[in-house]
């Protein structure tokens, strides 16, 4: 069994990789190396055996609050660049999903569920996906 959280966030971001130079960011990252935002959709999916008592896999309003302290709260209508978990890194959405995942895996095992992938849709025709 998968169950699957969508979440929303907006946000601001600029391609910047600060180990090379300006002009060679810009030759890399063109208009992405400004800055730019996204109307994100996140899918938050987690498996694991259905519990014999609640019936559920997981308690999906105990998974929409962690998803929300430990993402969205952080993400929406902020600098990703800024956020804590994505201060070292390259803003891009792959990297956003191996983070996301990484501030999700250990409270949602503590809810009895399994983290089964992260997917990411940046725009209308963009999506990225994360299975850890
Ligand atoms: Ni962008």
């Amino acid at each position: 069994m998968y169950i699957t959280r969508r979440e929303r966030f907006s946000s601001a971001h600029r391609l910047l990789n600060t180990n090379i130079a300006d002009n060679d960011n810009n030759k890399l990252f063109g208009k992405c190396y400004q800055l730019h935002g996204h109307n994100y959709e996140l899918f938050v999916t987690v498996t694991g055996p259905i519990n014999k008592i609640s019936g559920f896999v997981i308690d999906l309003k105990d998974l929409k609050q962690i998803i929300k302290n430990k993402v969205i709260n952080k993400l929406d209508h902020q600098y990703i660049n800024e956020v804590d978990f994505m201060k070292d890194t390259i803003t891009t959405t792959e990297n956003l999903c191996i983070s996301i995942w990484n501030e999700l895996k250990n409270p949602i095992e503590q809810l009895g569920g399994k983290l089964y992938k992260i997917k990411i849709k940046e725009t209308e025709n963009n999506f990225f996906e994360y299975y850890g």
